[in-house]
């Protein structure tokens, strides 16, 4: 089945070097729809699905915040979607739940197909999000390649160019070495160099890899996000990880953009084998719970005392 629809030579060419969108036919298999997620939400470990809330912290603006939703059937969940101002992500939903599993793997098929480029497979996920009107997502930047399969709903997302203004190498090489979580540096000023799309229905958007970006939702959306390695995007951790070491352990100040081709493959040899035997400490961050759903509170949200999620 073509899942991406209109995908032409030109759009094969741009891959991964400029901000795409296209349109999709997902929401054509019936999966998508609110009692589907519902049911699924009903069988799919809890281990496995988040549900957060966005901080009004004025230093960490929408930064996710932890909700307890256990006790609530998917078809509250949704409800508190709609009404609430929460983001649900069904991680991995797409690699675990047999009636979605098969789809990833056609919706993989097929862009392999339009782009040309093989992923490494081992590390492909694709999660369900279902979120609020209100619900956001703050500035940051994926390590794997991340696309953006909007499904239903409207949907604003920024994407910034990824250079050393918008994401400078030391803090992507803090979300690779697990000092902190994917958020980054922000300025508004920075929205003046961003590309702005209002997402329609059926909308798949992608960017180069580490672009910085954000999203707005205008309201109740569902969307499919996909996560993979590509030859590409595992050289460039890589090397961007030996820089982090070399940073930190040797005080150098080394920079992507500066280096050789043939120092980025020593380095990515170098990378690599420090990642497998686990050299760089990383800083464990627990998972703190702030808040659990109420139907009958604002925003379908009760405070209560922080506590570490085990669930
Ligand atoms: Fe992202």
């Amino acid at each position: 089945m073509n899942i991406i629809e209109n995908w032409s030579t030109t759009d094969k060419a741009l891959y991964g070097k400029t901000v795409q969108t296209k349109t999709h036919n997902l929401q054509k298999t019936g999966l998508f729809t609110d009692d589907a997620l519902a049911a699924l939400l009903d069988r799919h470990p809890d281990n496995k699905i988040d549900v957060c809330t966005m901080s009004d912290d004025p230093v960490y603006p929408d930064k996710h915040c932890t909700v307890d939703f256990r006790g609530y059937s998917g078809k509250q969940l949704i409800e508190a979607a709609k009404a609430g101002h929460i983001w649900i992500n069904i991680r991995e939903a797409m690699n675990i739940d047999p009636a979605y599993k098969h789809l990833l793997a056609e919706t993989f098929d097929d862009l392999e197909e339009c782009t040309g480029q093989n992923r490494f497979r081992k590390n492909s996920r694709g999660g369900i999000l279902i979120s609020s009107p209100s619900a956001k997502v703050p500035y940051h930047c994926d390590p794997t390649m991340t696309m953006l399969w909007h499904i239903r709903g409207r949907k604003r997302v920024y994407v910034y160019p990824a250079t050393q203004k918008f994401l400078p190498d030391d803090a992507y090489e803090a979300v690779l070495l697990g000092e902190q979580d994917q958020d980054i540096p922000y300025r508004k000023e920075f929205d003046k160099s961003a590309k702005v799309y209002d997402l329609p229905d059926n909308t798949l958007v992608c960017w180069p890899h580490t672009s910085p970006h954000r999203v707005e939702n205008q309201s109740y959306c569902v969307s499919m996000v996909m996560e993979f390695s590509s030859k590409e995007s595992a050289l460039r951790n890589s090397v961007m990880y030996t820089n982090g070491l070399l940073r930190r352990h040797l005080g150098l100040s080394p920079r992507w953009d500066e280096s050789t081709a043939i120092g980025r493959f020593f380095k990515s040899i170098i990378g690599h084998f420090f990642r497998r035997i686990g050299l760089h400490k990383t800083h464990i961050r627990h998972d703190f719970v702030r808040f659990r759903i109420n139907p009958n509170e604002k925003n379908y949200l009760s405070s209560v005392p922080s506590f570490i999620r085990k669930f």
